[in-house]
């Protein structure tokens, strides 16, 4: 099952389990009922696109756009995540999702679409490279919990 056409549409509250279960591939494991709470708050966001790919009704990968308003540029789409089912990847799915966010943030006026890539993500690197983007930096990433 899900060898048929490739069809993205928005994410709904039904793929909370397949998204929580790809999520784990990208590297961020959670579980359903988490994911379910992070869809209802990120789909309640008009700033942010979320879409799933599909074939046969089994969910292949997902890919969320958000759009930013800092002062240093002008207003951007991002990727904040993306991620194709191990065993579906090289068939166009993450390409179709890619092209499903870059729409959404042309739909909206934004004129440029970025991406924060892992360098250790290997397939990335030459997927984004295909599809039109180039490396600008790389930076670190620092982190810190907030004591409540
Ligand atoms: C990166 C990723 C989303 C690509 O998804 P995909 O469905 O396999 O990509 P596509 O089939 O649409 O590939 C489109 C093109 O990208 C390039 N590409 C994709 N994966 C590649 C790889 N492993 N090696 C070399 N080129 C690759 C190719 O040019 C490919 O076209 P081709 O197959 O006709 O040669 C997928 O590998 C993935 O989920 N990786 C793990 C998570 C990840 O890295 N996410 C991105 C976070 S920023």
């Amino acid at each position: 099952m899900g060898d048929g056409p490739v069809v993205v549409r928005p994410m709904g509250a039904a793929d909370a389990g397949a998204v929580a279960a790809l999520s784990g591939q990208l590297g961020y494991p959670a579980t359903a009922p988490q994911i379910a709470g992070r869809l209802e708050a990120a789909r309640r966001d008009p700033g942010g696109g979320l879409y799933v790919a599909e074939a046969e009704g089994r969910v292949l990968g997902w890919i969320h756009v958000v759009a930013f308003h800092d002062l240093e540029s002008d207003p951007y789409a991002e990727i904040a995540g993306l991620v194709v089912d191990a065993g579906a990847r090289r068939r166009g799915v993450g390409l179709a999702l890619l092209e499903a966010a870059e729409g959404w943030a042309r739909e909206r006026g934004y004129r440029e679409i970025r991406v924060r890539s892992n360098t250790a993500r290997a397939e990335a690197r030459p997927f984004y490279l295909k599809r039109g983007f180039t490396i600008v930096k790389t930076q670190y990433v620092f982190q810190k919990p907030l004591a409540s």
